[in-house]
């Protein structure tokens, strides 16, 4: 069985998403979040995948979702992105944890006016029907006339912290030069080894 470098696969995935920022365009970070509901069933959608100076990475979404419910009783979670251009899957898991109030600024104030807006007019995982979203979002447009938008308190960002990391690169036509390498945490170190894809 092979070892890969020893280094750290936190950074490893970091830098494969910052380079996928310049291959695959301006959706190059939407994973796939997998969580489990609070009956052990699987759930899955996909998500936009931020990274922090430190290389922590994050996702946001609203508390009244049902995706924070199953991370509220379950923070165990899964992330996967498969990168076409660079010929690239990475898969992750590990532990996602609701951020403070000051993360979630950050993050809101990142989005676009229109994306804002949509946070306020559209509650996650409510029902109710688009017309009455499109004349929620004019009417604060209207009542805003050009302020900024806030961000309501239930629009939070997550961290998330992996104990498994796998790369699998080159896996366009599945020769032999397709690499597989996996990461696991144990006793707060990393064990890293190839693996057959
Ligand atoms: C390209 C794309 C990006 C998305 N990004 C997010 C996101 O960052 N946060 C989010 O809550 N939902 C996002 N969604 C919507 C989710 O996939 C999902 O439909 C919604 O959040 C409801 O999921 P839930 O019922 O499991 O909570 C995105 C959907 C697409 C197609």
């Amino acid at each position: 069985m092979g070892k890969t470098s020893g280094a750290s696969p936190i950074s490893i995935a970091a830098s494969w998403l910052r380079q996928a920022k310049f291959e695959e365009g301006p959706w190059h970070n939407v994973f796939s979040l997998a969580t489990i509901n609070s009956s052990g069933g699987a759930s899955c959608r996909a998500v936009l995948v931020y990274l922090l100076e430190d290389d922590q990475f994050t996702f946001c979404t609203e508390t009244t979702s049902r995706k924070n419910a199953q991370i509220s009783h379950n923070p165990q979670v899964a992330l996967s992105v498969y990168w076409p251009n660079m010929s690239r899957q990475v898969r992750l898991e590990g532990v996602a944890r609701m951020g403070d109030q000051s993360l979630s600024d950050r993050h809101f104030s990142t989005l676009p006016h229109g994306a804002r807006i949509m946070a306020h007019a559209s509650l996650s995982g409510v029902p109710g029907d688009p017309d009455d979203v499109a004349r929620k979002a004019q009417k604060l447009e209207r009542e805003l006339c050009g302020r900024e938008v806030g961000r309501p308190d239930y629009w939070r960002a997550f961290t998330f912290e992996p104990t498994f990391v796998e790369f699998l690169e080159n896996c366009k036509g599945w020769n032999q030069r397709c690499h597989r390498f996996i990461y696991n945490e144990e006793s707060g170190g990393w064990q890293d080894w190839f693996i057959n894809p």
